[in-house]
C-alpha cells in the first residue's frame, strides 16, 4: 500500500461531451442550449482540410460570441502530425478570449506530445497576459497512447480528462472492425454452441481508468457511432460506469440524455449508498469495522465506494 493519496480530480460535471464539427457554426446555439456538462467545438477530423481556416475562426469566434452557460468549453485542436495544430493553439490563445477552458488533444502517443502543447500555451498565456490558465483533455486513440497511457496522465498539471477513442484506436491497433465502440460482431466465445459476446474496449477502458484515477484525471468513455442504436450506447455507457469512468460522448444530440441518464447516480443507488454510509457510522460507534447491510458485508472499504456515488450526486445536483 503506497503512503501517497490518490489525487482528486477536479470537481465538476463530466457525464456527456457534446461534439460538433467547427465548420458548422449553425449548430453552436443547439450545443450550447443542450443538456450536456462540456461542449467539444471540434477542428480535427470533423472538419475537411479545405476547410480548416474557416472552421478555426469560426470557433474563435463564437467563444466569446456564444452563451455557453455554465458549460465546460473545449475545444478540439488538430493532431500533432498535422501542419494545422500550432495555429489552432495560438489563434484560440491569442484571439478567441477568457470564456474557453480547454483544450483537447487528440491523437497522443506520449507525455512529450503534451509537454509540447504545454509549452506553446505557457508562453502565449504569459505574452497576452491571459489569467485564466487553459486545462488540457486528451483522447487515448492510438497503439501508442495505450502503450504511455499512465505517462501520458502525468505529463501536465493542465489535464483534467482523458477519453478512450474507439475508431482511431481500433485502426491503429489493426482491429478488424470498422464499428465505433460497441459489440463487435466478431468478438465471442463459443460455449456448448451459444455465442457469448465479450467487450473489445475493455482491457483498453480499464487501463485509462486507472492511469487516470492514479493521476486524478477524469476517465471518459469516447464516441459510439450508431446514432440510432440507444440501447447499444446504454449499454456502452453502463459498462463505462461500471469500470469508474465519469462520461461519455455524445456525437448526436440525441445522445446526450442517455449519457445523462446513465453517468448520473439512480435515486435508488444514492439512498443506499447513505443507507451504507449510515450502517457504518453505527458500526464504528460500537467498535466494529465490518457489519450487514441488507444480508451483504460492509466495511471500511465500503465507505468510499458509497462516497465516490454521494459526491457525484452532491457535484451533480450543485449544477
Ligand atoms: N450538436 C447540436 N445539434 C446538432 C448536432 C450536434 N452535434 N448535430 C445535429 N444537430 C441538430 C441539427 O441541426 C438538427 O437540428 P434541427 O432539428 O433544429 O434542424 C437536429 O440536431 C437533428 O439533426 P440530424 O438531422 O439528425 O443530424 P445531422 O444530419 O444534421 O447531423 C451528424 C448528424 C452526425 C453529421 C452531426 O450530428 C455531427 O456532425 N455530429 C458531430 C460529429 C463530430 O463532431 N465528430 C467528431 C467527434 S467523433
Ligand atoms: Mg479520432
Amino acid at each position: 500500500m503506497s503512503f501517497r493519496i490518490q489525487p482528486q480530480p477536479v470537481a465538476r460535471p463530466n457525464r456527456c461531451q457534446l461534439f460538433g464539427p467547427g465548420s458548422r457554426p449553425a449548430i453552436f446555439e443547439k450545443m450550447a442550449a443542450s443538456g450536456a456538462d462540456v461542449i467539444n467545438l471540434d477542428l480535427e477530423d470533423s472538419v475537411a482540410p479545405d476547410d480548416k481556416a474557416q472552421a478555426r475562426a469560426s470557433v474563435v469566434e463564437a467563444i466569446e460570441a456564444v452563451d455557453w452557460g455554465a458549460k465546460t468549453l473545449s475545444v478540439r485542436i488538430n493532431g500533432l502530425d498535422s501542419p494545422y495544430w500550432y495555429r489552432d493553439v495560438v489563434d484560440l490563445l491569442e484571439q478567441g478570449g477568457e470564456r474557453l477552458d480547454l483544450i483537447m488533444i487528440p491523437k497522443v502517443g506520449n507525455a512529450a506530445d503534451i509537454y509540447a502543447v504545454d509549452a506553446l500555451v505557457t508562453s502565449i498565456e504569459a505574452a497576452m497576459g491571459r489569467t485564466k490558465k487553459i486545462g488540457f483533455e486528451v483522447i487515448i486513440e492510438s497503439a501508442a497512447g495505450i502503450a504511455h497511457v499512465e505517462e501520458i496522465a502525468a505529463a501536465s498539471p493542465r489535464l483534467q480528462a482523458m477519453s478512450l477513442g474507439a475508431a482511431d484506436f481500433a485502426a491503429s491497433m489493426g482491429m478488424q472492425t470498422t464499428g465505433i465502440g460497441g459489440t463487435q460482431d466478431s468478438y465471442y466465445m463459443l460455449h456448448e454452441g451459444t455465442r457469448h459476446y465479450s467487450d473489445p474496449w475493455h482491457w483498453a477502458q480499464a487501463a485509462i481508468v486507472s492511469a487516470c484515477r492514479t493521476h486524478g484525471v477524469l476517465p471518459v468513455d469516447g464516441p459510439f457511432g450508431d446514432f440510432s442504436d440507444d440501447e447499444g450506447y446504454r449499454a456502452q455507457a453502463r459498462r463505462s460506469a461500471t469500470l469508474g469512468m465519469v462520461g461519455k460522448w455524445a456525437i448526436h444530440p440525441k445522445q446526450v440524455a442517455l449519457a445523462n441518464e446513465v453517468f448520473t447516480p439512480s435515486e435508488a443507488a444514492v439512498t443506499e449508498a447513505r443507507e451504507i454510509l449510515a450502517a457504518m457510522e453505527e458500526a464504528k460507534a460500537s467498535g466494529q469495522g465490518a457489519t450487514v447491510y441488507k444480508g451483504r458485508l460492509v466495511d471500511i472499504a465500503s465507505i468510499k465506494q458509497a462516497e465516490v456515488i454521494v459526491k457525484q450526486a452532491e457535484m451533480i445536483a450543485a449544477i
